[in-house]
């Protein structure tokens, strides 16, 4: 297993040495390989939800990232109890203003709020555009020609206030606001203004400034998108990449997240639902601040959004550094009890009551629960969990419950129904680890593989032949689809202006976003979800192939079709003979496909100047029969998809 105190592993990684190393050799190839696919026995059903993903708030990928809040800092909490307020700055001299924290704002679970003394403006005129602060979002702020933006802020000041708002590098033209030249009479108001965009700048700042001499309090300040998906706050761009993987779940929110540096600053849910502005936020294992915007209700809705079942990964009472004792393990237990009941509880009940007032009164599909991250190993984790499974069980019977204990060698000394599997290796071994599950009890709990990854000098930023690895790996969850019931890739996002991990699936920044071949592979196997698994035989004398078999139907075209993954995780190029033994329907030779994921270098990589450089290649299937030659590049993954 993976221990997040490796976060910081990308800095020690050079890897440019091995490309010499791992450079191709292209050889002629014998038909030296054979692949015999029976479709008439043993055939069996891949979990319906097989294919699903792991989203962390990690290299803020939801804070600066999923979340459309362009705002960093917005409740000015992140300096904790410090004078500091990064990433604002102020605009102006001091001789024009001066700006502190002040501990008294409106919300009661944020103190925080920013003061700001103005000296210039009465007999003194302000610098021309005034004096304020500005606000660089997370890294720049992705302002666009002809969107509309939703500026909100809470402002408190004895006199008069007429805040400019703008947009750096931007023209905008202010299209509505609920207050205008307004006195302040000493009370918290609430501002909101549109306004319109007339220019684009990808990496813009907000400006709040003023010519008006005063006191004024400021506090909550965000700047929303107009077009999030379905109006749900999520980064359209950077859902579409992750609705385009078809999850069947998703797993949130962590992860080391989940635990924190210490119990006190693990993700609690009861922090993150309600009004944004009343949120307290807190500081993530990953070294920054989430305001929370992202929280519980966020986290169900984008599951729900997705058409994927959400798995919420919940602190069993154990932080990186801190946990609880079996014996004071009671209010954890009800905090998880109350999380499901606000996720699936019915409308009447307290919590999920307090879900319908917020808008979404239809419970959440909530069918599994996983006890804590990486856990297994503390000296409470046992103890701990056998609260929860029994609390659980108990009041959810169909919940299935996931253990942090590894089943796959030896049995569980606790009852579960499924146990987690994190893994993070080079790509030799992620390469062995295809035939992992070979030989785990099938009478045991199933397998929910939720992170796995090739990292560190394999992996660069997200490597070819990391991608080949691991998809020779799911071919081997596919074949031992009988024990492992999940599996989802390691976290799904990564700011590029923020590594805290790599590898990661997708790469953004404030207005780009590509895959890394990584996410591509997973792509190669979202249709097994549900799939028909057949029984195939691979006749080789190579140890770097591993190949698969199943039937699945496109829900687009209703069509079956009889789907080959074959790994070429060598340095030569193999050719591969495939026979169809048992199947009553004909291939047909228009409309099967053959998909290759392939390049020119091992360590090629995608990124925001070349995305597609390795992306799969779609082509006819020219010579689609029962019985076919197929040549396979090195280091490569191919998808055959014959129509039958
Ligand atoms: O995926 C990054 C980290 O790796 C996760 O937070 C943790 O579960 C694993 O160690």
């Amino acid at each position: 297993m993976a221990s997040c105190s490796l976060r910081a592993l990308f800095d020690v990684m050079v890897y440019s040495i091995v490309i010499h190393f791992l450079a191709f050799q292209h050889f002629c190839a014998d038909a030296n390989s054979t692949l015999v696919v029976n479709a008439s026995n043993n055939a069996r059903n891949i979990s319906n939800t097989f294919h699903g993903v792991f989203f962390e708030e990690i290299n803020h990928a939801g804070a600066g990232g999923l979340w459309a809040e362009l705002v960093s800092n917005r409740g000015f909490e992140a300096g904790g109890q410090s004078n500091i307020f990064d990433p604002w700055t102020i605009i102006g001299n001091e001789s024009s203003i001066s700006v502190s924290i002040s501990r008294s704002s409106c919300f009661e679970r944020n103190k925080a709020a920013l003061l700001m003394e103005v000296y210039c403006g009465g007999h003194k005129p302000c610098p021309f555009g005034g004096v304020g602060i500005s606000n660089p979002g997370y890294w720049g702020m992705n302002i666009e020609q002809g969107k509309w933006y939703k500026v909100v802020y809470h402002v408190k000041s004895e006199g008069m206030f007429d805040f400019q708002l703008s947009f750096s590098g931007v023209d905008v033209k202010k299209v509505s606001s609920n207050i205008l030249h307004v006195y302040g009479h000493g009370k918290w108001k609430k501002v909101e203004t549109i306004l319109e965009a007339k220019a684009t700048n990808h990496i813009s700042s907000i400006q709040i400034t003023t010519t008006r001499k005063g006191s004024y309090l400021l506090d909550q300040v965000s700047v929303m998108p107009p077009d999030t998906y379905m109006g749900h706050g999520f980064r359209k761009d950077l859902f579409q990449m992750v609705a385009d993987l078809n999850p069947k779940f998703l797993r949130f929110p962590g992860g080391c997240y989940v635990e924190g540096d210490y119990l006190k600053d693990q993700f609690q849910w009861k922090d993150t639902f309600g009004p944004w502005e009343e949120r307290p936020g807190h500081y993530d294992t990953w070294g920054y601040w989430s305001d929370d915007g992202f929280g519980f209700l966020e986290y169900l809705q984008l599951a729900e959004d997705l058409g994927a079942m959400p798995i919420w990964v919940f602190n069993a009472g154990i932080s990186l550094h801190d946990e609880v004792n079996t014996s004071a393990i009671a209010p954890y237990v009800q905090d998880a009890l109350d999380g499901i009941q606000f996720a699936r509880g019915s409308s009447s009940s307290p919590w999920g009551s307090a879900r319908a007032a917020l808008g979404h009164p239809k419970p959440f599909d909530l069918r599994y629960v996983a006890v804590g991250n990486e856990n297994c190993d503390q000296a409470s984790y046992e103890g701990n969990y056998l609260y929860f499974y029994e609390a659980i069980r108990s009041a959810y019977p169909d919940i299935q419950i996931i253990s942090n204990c590894d089943a796959s060698n030896s049995p569980l000394s606790h009852p579960s129904d499924l146990f987690d599997f994190h893994i993070y290796t080079d790509s030799n071994n992620m390469f062995s680890k295809s035939t992992h599950f070979d030989h785990t009890s099938r009478l045991g709990p199933k397998a929910f593989v939720s992170e796995y990854a090739v990292w560190k000098t394999d992996a660069g930023n997200g490597s070819l032949l990391a991608a080949v690895s691991e998809a020779a790996f799911l071919i081997g969850l596919e074949k031992n689809s009988d024990i492992v019931e999940m599996v989802s890739y390691a976290p799904l996002f990564l700011n590029i202006n923020d590594r805290r991990w790599v590898p990661d699936a997708i790469v953004f920044d404030s207005y780009q976003v590509y895959g890394t071949p990584s996410y591509w592979v997973q792509k190669l196997f979202i249709e097994s979800s549900g799939a028909t698994f057949l029984d195939s035989t691979l006749d080789t004398k190579s140890d770097k192939l591993i190949a698969s078999a199943i039937i699945w139907q496109n829900s687009t075209d209703k069509q079956n079709y009889l789907r080959i993954k074959v790994v070429n995780f060598g340095t030569t190029t193999e050719s591969l003979t495939i026979l169809i033994n048992g199947l009553n329907l004909n291939v047909k030779q228009y409309g099967s496909t053959k998909t290759v994921l392939a390049s020119n270098n091992v360590m090629d990589e995608n990124s925001f100047l070349e995305p597609n450089k390795v992306v799969p290649q779609t082509s006819s299937l020219v010579n689609a029969d029962k019985d076919l030659n197929v040549i396979l590049s090195p280091y490569s993954v191919t998808s055959l998809d014959l129509l039958i």
